[in-house]
């Protein structure tokens, strides 16, 4: 007779924006679930719409096979927001229809803030965190961050080549939501010329003296600018795009500004990039793979300890338990002495 019926059942959904790795997250939490703990792994498709709407799948073994090197997340994500769409009763009663003893609800600041209401109305959730913008405070790194940072970085390598071909001056403009991570990290391997970040404003006088001095040496100078720069004077980032579904201001177009301007002050023909999904999208890196697998792993663990209300996390190279509190309110922007240490490299 098999013992699947004796198994225990633990649900598991991403959330929000995606990022490379949330596959790697699932094997590691479907294998360790199975292998160590006698968990059989159920997953929502689309996040927080399939508890919400009983969209359910088995996720035996056979269905994480070869999994940690492919992109995106095969559950699928929504921005669907379980306390504004449904109820903490809705997603306890779906729960328990499915005999549930919890769910590992992997996402990002929104689906942990989420995770964190439900948990405290009673609902048995473990938060893994998830995003390329490395934003979250309670992490060292999150997973994401390394692939989009590596996905960046090739693409500026491209920029660079075609930018000394023509000898113009080139402008990318990358993801981060209000941190300047990506910029930095992705700049500072590329070698930029400038790197501009929402946590240091600077002059746009002072972008274009780092452009000539750069181009006076024969180079083709590369600014770097994270999507929540704004330029010092400006009260805000640029975002004529509204609100996404968060209420948060979706960013992005300061490159083309940049463009225009720095232009206009250098004299130098100036073209801008703006690296968008392409920074969320593709494989994961081998680090994205093993931190992944390692949180998913450590989330099942952590269920099955019934430490309820918690997040797994990167603490050095160790992989903790926080509790879910710990994750929200602190946003982890680039510290001044980091960025001190880049701006070194400038001009
Ligand atoms: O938080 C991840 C992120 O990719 C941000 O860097 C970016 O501002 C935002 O999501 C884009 O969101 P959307 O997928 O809704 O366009």
């Amino acid at each position: 007779m098999n013992n699947q019926g004796s198994l225990k059942k633990l649900g598991i959904l991403t959330s929000g924006g995606d990022c490379p790795g949330l596959n790697a997250v699932i094997r590691g939490a479907v294998l360790a679930g199975e292998v160590v703990h006698g968990y059989e792994l159920l997953g929502f498709r689309d996040g927080w719409r399939g508890v919400l709407e009983q969209d359910v799948v088995p996720l035996p073994r056979l269905s994480v096979r070869g999994m940690s090197r492919r992109g995106g997340t095969f559950l699928g994500t929504s921005r669907t927001n379980p306390l504004r769409d449904g109820s903490p009763d809705a997603v306890r009663e779906s729960l328990a229809r499915n005999g549930l003893e919890g769910l590992v609800a992997v996402g990002g600041e929104g689906t942990l803030a989420a995770a964190k209401e439900l948990s405290d109305q009673g609902v048995k959730v473990v938060g893994v965190p998830k995003t390329i913008d490395n934003d979250l405070g309670a992490t060292d790194y999150t997973f994401g961050f390394d692939s989009a940072v590596q996905t960046a970085t090739e693409a500026m390598d491209r920029l660079r080549t075609t930018g000394e071909s023509h000898h113009r001056c080139m402008v990318a403009e990358v993801m981060g939501r209000n941190a300047g991570w990506i910029a930095l990290h992705a700049g500072m391997a590329a070698g930029a010329h400038a790197i501009l970040i929402p946590e240091h404003p600077v002059s746009l006088e002072q972008v274009a003296e780092w452009v000539v001095s750069a181009h006076a040496r024969g180079r083709a100078p590369l600014v770097v600018a994270a999507e929540a720069f704004a330029p010092l004077g400006e009260a805000a980032p640029y975002a004529p795009r509204g609100l996404d579904t968060f209420g948060r201001p979706r960013l992005g177009g300061i490159g083309k500004l940049l463009e225009e301007q720095l232009q206009e002050l250098t004299g130098l023909e100036t073209r801008s990039t703006v690296l968008g999904h392409i920074q969320r999208g593709g494989e994961p890196t081998a680090y994205d793979r093993v931190l992944a697998t390692r949180l998913g792993m450590a989330a099942v663990a952590a269920a099955a300890a019934g430490s309820w209300g918690t997040m797994v996390s990167l603490r050095g190279t160790d992989i903790v338990t926080v509790g879910l509190e710990e994750a929200l309110g602190l946003l982890k922007t680039v510290p001044e002495v980091r960025y001190q240490e880049a701006a070194v490299l400038f001009g």
